[in-house]
């Protein structure tokens, strides 16, 4: 179901809507300055109610996760927020950054009073200079106001915000690796246990949180945690508000667009992106950035489980599935980020498939066996199979090397490397055997329209 909504992108046509005289006529910075007169179990229970799923890809409910901090006898806190933003197809963050930087501001004022901290630290990966530039800007103009200092709004709880630039590693938007970059050490992700809560950045506990959640938060104290949370369509299932959707590759109008919860694909890719662009059909969608599985057109939905997240589309087709966080679990995909990567049936699957193994084995950091070989392997024999050049021997052995990274690693870009390849290996299999045979698609190895 397709409902727009403004909330986070109402200043995103407003000429100079990044300066903080457009914010306040929008009501900005009344929110943070309402939630210091409360308390902080205030703040988080009213984030829990919002039902705000993390909108950095692992969807995990941000009220659940503020709650998880505990105020430390001699370790300060702090709130990190991830705006590394490297999942191929998603480009979000940094409209939020660019265009309403005062929003996150708020949010990570509101963010630090929540969680016991009095500092947040934004990490902004190194080539968006605009958002940079845009968020430094109003954090100056915010602590020229008042709003950030020693006593923002009058209340005697100092906050902080400060920037940090990354070195545009996707490593580094795991938030782990993210806290060691953050520290100065090498970007590689850490063990967990213990998890950031307990010992996040600089041994104290932390709470990382997506920008655009972060964003979201002076909406969620603007319509009340239980309305936010009802602007969805998946509010039943514990996902709530609205959020950014994006979506590229073949589609004929590329964008980032704000609607409630409960988009479905075929809105996204045909309202919003204006349909398949050059003429041809819609051959896979890649849901939200590349970690996540492909899903095709013609497949329905299987849930005969009354219990399902699924059951209400039961027969139904997965393109009009409500994009969330648990309905596309349980299809087997991830909602991510909430970014789709659009193929039309003009491009090559394989080629697809060899771009993205290309990125995983450059981006993997190194420091487990199983990616740092694993993802280096599957790049070698896609790229073998794409040249006309495999047997159908690498296709077993592709499914074999994606199947022992999972699970093998410290941190989630394994399953985010191999999920994406036995997807396309298993839906695409014929297309993979008509290159064995030397029969490749109409496309042709083609990546491009
Ligand atoms: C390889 C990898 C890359 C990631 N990149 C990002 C990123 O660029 N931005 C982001 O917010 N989260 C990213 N994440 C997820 C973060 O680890 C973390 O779950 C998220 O920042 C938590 O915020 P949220 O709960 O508000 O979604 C990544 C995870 C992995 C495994």
């Amino acid at each position: 179901m397709l409902q727009r909504t403004q909330h986070l992108t109402k200043l995103y046509g407003v000429a100079e809507g990044h300066r903080i005289e457009a914010y306040e006529r929008v009501g900005g910075y009344v929110q943070a300055r309402k939630a210091l007169a409360t308390t902080q179990s205030a703040v988080v229970d009213e984030m829990k109610k919002a039902n705000l799923r993390g909108r950095g890809g692992a969807g995990f409910a941000a009220g659940v996760k503020w709650s998880f901090m505990k105020p430390h006898a001699t370790k300060p806190a702090y709130l990190v927020v991830n705006a590394d933003e490297g999942e191929p197809g998603t480009f979000k963050d940094r409209t939020l950054m660019e265009r309403d930087p005062h929003r996150v501001v708020e949010g990570c004022i509101i963010g630090c009073f929540g969680i016991g901290a009095h500092a947040a630290y934004i990490y902004v990966r190194d080539e968006l200079h605009l958002s940079k530039e845009r968020l430094w800007g109003a954090i100056r103009e915010a602590r020229a106001k008042g709003y950030l200092g020693a006593k923002p709004f009058g209340r005697d709880y100092p906050v902080e915000v400060y920037v940090h630039t990354g070195a545009g590693a996707y490593i580094c938007g795991e938030e782990t690796s993210l806290l060691n970059s953050l520290e100065g050490k090498r970007g590689e992700p850490r063990l967990k246990p213990p998890f950031p809560a307990q010992v996040g950045a600089f041994g104290c506990p932390t709470t990382v949180n997506n920008l655009e959640t972060i964003a979201a938060v002076p909406t969620v104290f603007e319509l009340g945690g239980e309305a936010f949370s009802k602007l969805s369509a998946l509010h039943h299932l514990g996902d709530g508000g609205c959020r950014l959707y994006g979506v590229s590759g073949h589609v004929k109008t590329p964008g980032v667009f704000e609607a409630a919860v409960g988009v479905t694909l075929r809105d996204l890719i045909y309202d919003l992106g204006g349909g398949i662009s050059d003429g041809g059909e819609l051959l896979a969608v890649i849901p939200g950035g590349s970690s996540c599985p492909v899903l095709l057109p013609h497949e329905t939905v299987s849930a005969p489980d009354e219990k399902s997240p699924l059951h209400a589309w039961h027969g139904k087709s997965v393109l009009d599935v409500p994009m969330g966080v648990d309905t596309f679990r349980a299809l087997g995909t991830m909602l991510g980020t909430c970014c789709a990567i659009v193929l039309s049936d003009k491009v090559c699957p394989l080629a697809a498939m060899q771009n993205l193994m290309h990125f995983y084995r450059h981006e993997s950091c190194g420091q487990c066996t199983p990616c740092r070989e694993g993802t280096g392997w599957l790049d070698r024999l896609v790229t073998k199979l794409l040249a006309g050049e495999g047997t159908l021997d690498d296709l077993d052995r592709i499914h074999e090397i994606a199947s022992n990274i999972m699970g093998n690693t410290i941190c989630a870009f394994g399953e985010g490397a191999s999920m994406p390849t036995l997807g396309f290996v298993r839906k695409f299999r014929r297309h993979f055997e008509d290159h064995v045979a030397g029969k490749p698609c109409a496309a042709g190895g083609r990546l491009h329209a």
